[in-house]
């Protein structure tokens, strides 16, 4: 447990339970027991009974997340996926969901193609920077906004102090997907938010050898509401990837720290290249949210978003000449990554909904990872060489 006054440095190495009663570890162990040995009949049982409801591995993570979002508790589960669809659990069966119109395509497929199957469950898809249309889309079942921020490829950013007030307003829970931000960057808390939804997999675990997810709530009232839907569901965390994210979570200030010092020299780099049509950075002067990231977020983040002049063919010459950006699915590693969304991370979306939204087939979106920034810069380089 780290200290109230603590800085967030700190906080990532001593957050949360992280004790070892049996041996004084300094590193929680991995407690693989999928059961726990009670006293006797009518005794009170330990902490710990059966690793579905609560696990000593488990229990460090979501108390170690849980005070790094200033949260009251948390539940960590088997992926991102599986904390929203946590979320979902918590609401009445025919619940209205307000969707930001830039989501995640997992969290859409979630949401249109799984939970729409239950009758009642109905969403609408709206731009969360337009409160007059999040008013107008509240429907008498309205029960969740669903806020992502920012998006995902665009780097749209969201206000959430102006949805919390609408939310508010109509007595709506209010959830934030902060993966692509993860504590360090926004902790969305702090603005009245109930819930943080985070893919573990990406900057938590931040080694790119981890799927995990997690959710943290406001107030206890909330955690207890979400721990008995992680128990009731069983879609929880493992003890051994509970530990890899924790580990992750050790160096969160270190790697976010260099890896978004690394990302805003590349993104100030690439904006004077002249293969490059526009740069997608919210710490950038030029985004046209850079005023609500000064605000909201701590840095622009370890992602930039570029569009290419040129359009499919550009792409593949840049990519073809990588060596340390690697064309990935994923992104929140050490290691710099490069997603073709057209093709790849939006793949499903119909082309012209994609286009409508920006999203070409000359636009590479780059997780910018923790290696020498000089290294990296001189690899972009390289690989727009020859482009116009
Ligand atoms: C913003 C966002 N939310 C949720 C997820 C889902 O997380 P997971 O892959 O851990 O299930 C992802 C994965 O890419 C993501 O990028």
């Amino acid at each position: 447990m780290s200290s109230p006054n603590a800085k967030f440095a700190t906080q990532v190495i001593h957050a949360g339970d992280q004790k070892d009663p049996a041996y004084n570890a300094i590193m929680p162990p991995i407690v693989t027991a999928s059961s726990f040995v009670r006293p006797n009949i009518g005794e009170p049982a330990g902490a710990f009974g059966y690793s579905r409801g609560e696990n000593p591995t488990r229990h460090a993570l979501e108390t170690c997340l849980a005070e790094l979002e200033g949260g009251a508790g948390a539940i960590a589960c088997a992926s991102g996926m599986a904390a929203t669809a946590s979320v979902m659990e918590l609401l009445p069966k025919d619940a209205h969901v307000i969707v930001s119109d830039s989501v995640y395509g997992g969290t859409f497929r979630l949401l249109e193609e799984c939970r729409t199957r239950s009758s009642g469950f109905t969403t609408s898809y709206v731009d969360l920077n337009d409160t007059a249309a999040i008013e107008d889309a509240i429907e008498d079942n309205t029960a969740l906004i669903w806020i992502e921020t920012p998006t995902n490829p665009l780097l749209k950013l969201v206000d959430l102090e102006a949805i919390v007030q609408v939310a508010r307003k109509h007595q709506l829970l209010t959830c934030v997907d902060n993966t692509f931000n993860s504590p360090w960057n926004q902790q969305p808390i702090r603005y009245g938010v109930d819930l943080v939804m985070h893919s573990t997999s990406k900057y938590v675990g931040g080694h790119s050898d981890l799927i995990g997810g997690a959710v943290v709530a406001a107030t206890e009232a909330q955690h207890k509401q979400l721990h008995y839907v992680a128990m009731a569901v069983g879609a929880i965390q493992g003890p051994f990837d509970s530990y890899q994210a924790l580990r992750g979570l050790k160096t969160l200030d270190l790697r976010m720290q260099r890896q978004s010092e690394n990302a805003h020299q590349i993104a100030e780099h690439l904006e004077q290249h002249p293969a490059i049509e526009r740069v997608y950075y919210p710490g950038l002067p030029s985004h046209p949210q850079h005023d609500l990231c000064k605000r909201q977020m701590r840095s622009g983040g370890a992602v930039v978003t570029v569009q290419l002049n040129g359009g499919l063919e550009a792409a593949k010459h840049v990519v073809g000449r990588m060596q340390y950006f690697v064309l990935a699915d994923s992104l929140g590693g050490v290691e710099s990554m490069i997603n073709h969304a057209f093709t790849m991370s939006h793949g499903s979306v119909p082309e012209a909904d994609k286009l409508a939204s920006g999203i070409t087939e000359g636009l590479l979106r780059l997780s910018v990872g923790a290696e020498a920034v000089e290294d990296l810069i001189a690899e972009l380089d390289y690989a727009l060489d020859g482009l116009a």
